[in-house]
């Protein structure tokens, strides 16, 4: 199920005194089964493009097609977008509103219509999902959950519908390092199961241990999109960017410096891990 973002531009408050031109002439195909990560500088048109994409926001120019539909054409049928395509918004846990995180994460499923024993299932099934203790967080009030848990109670209400893709907008900013780590293996893990997966982050740390392709955008133009390898390999661009390069980046080519005889193109933790075990010895625990 390609989605296919073509030649896309987005001004807000267009003919105004307040316009601001937040994407422009943005192309490129997403494919089944791929995890995009997104990145570039704040205000440079990411949460703007997954909008976009989610049919939150309609294109001022260019159009986006679901496999071959234009979304914003009024002949497309919205309901198959929002079955397609789940988005987790940044900081999700601000849209909790029903009185427990059952009738919370069951929101979604019953606006689909589905019959009652279907919306229960799939609520359960969303909840173990996402790690939380389903008898154990039903009848809580979501406002009873811990900053991680309110989050992954939100994220449980997108994963109840079942989308194919899954959209989120820096899902793990601003949780702890434990929880931060938590998520991005159960994310890994949807990815496995075969979603197709697009992250937005500002951090070129998180998204290089999982992501099969990088967008870099800059003042809302696309002006990378390559795998992470090819991608990581243009240090001074990345610096010019202000993205930065990952830590193990860093590590791998000051010992590189120091004429260690050490790989290039490490940009994860455990590829450096790997590499110091086979030049140095000694066994991963
Ligand atoms: N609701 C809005 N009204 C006017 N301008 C906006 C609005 N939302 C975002 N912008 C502007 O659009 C540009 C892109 O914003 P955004 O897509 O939020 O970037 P990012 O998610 O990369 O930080 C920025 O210049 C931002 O100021
Ligand atoms: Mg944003």
């Amino acid at each position: 199920m390609p989605i296919v973002v073509e030649n896309v531009s987005y001004r807000y408050a267009p003919d105004t005194p307040l316009e601001s031109a937040a994407l422009n002439g943005v192309s490129f195909t997403v494919r089944t089964g791929e995890f995009i990560g997104i990145l570039g500088h704040t205000g440079c048109g990411k949460s703007t493009l997954i909008q976009l994409i989610a049919g939150v926001l309609t294109p001022t120019a260019g159009r986006i097609l679901l496999d071959g539909s234009d979304i914003s054409r009024p002949d497309f049928k919205r309901d198959r977008l929002r079955e397609q395509i789940g988005i987790v918004f940044q900081f999700p846990e601000q849209q909790l509103f029903e009185m427990t995180v059952e009738r919370d994460v069951a929101f979604g499923p019953r606006q689909l219509g589905l019959p009652p024993a279907k919306v229960r299932e799939r609520t359960r099934r969303a909840i173990q999902a996402v790690g939380l203790d389903y008898e154990a967080v039903r009848e809580l009030s979501p406002l009873t959950l811990s900053g991680g848990e309110k989050r992954k109670a939100a994220i449980a209400g997108v994963l109840a519908m079942e989308p194919e893709v899954l959209i989120l907008d820096e899902p793990i900013a601003g949780l702890d390092p434990v929880t931060r780590k938590d998520f991005m293996r159960f994310i890994r893990q949807l990815h496995r199961a075969g979603k197709t997966i697009l992250m937005v982050s500002h951090d070129i740390d998180e998204l290089s241990a999982c992501a099969t392709r990088l967008l870099v955008l800059d003042h809302g133009e696309l002006i990378l999109d390559d795998t992470p390898e090819k991608v990581f390999a243009d240090k001074t661009r990345l610096k010019t960017l202000q993205l930065g390069v990952s830590q193990p980046r860093e590590i791998i080519d000051a010992l590189r410096e120091k004429e260690l005889d050490l790989p290039e193109g490490i940009f994860e933790y455990e590829a450096l891990l790997s590499a110091l075990i086979a030049r140095f010895g000694g066994q991963k625990t």
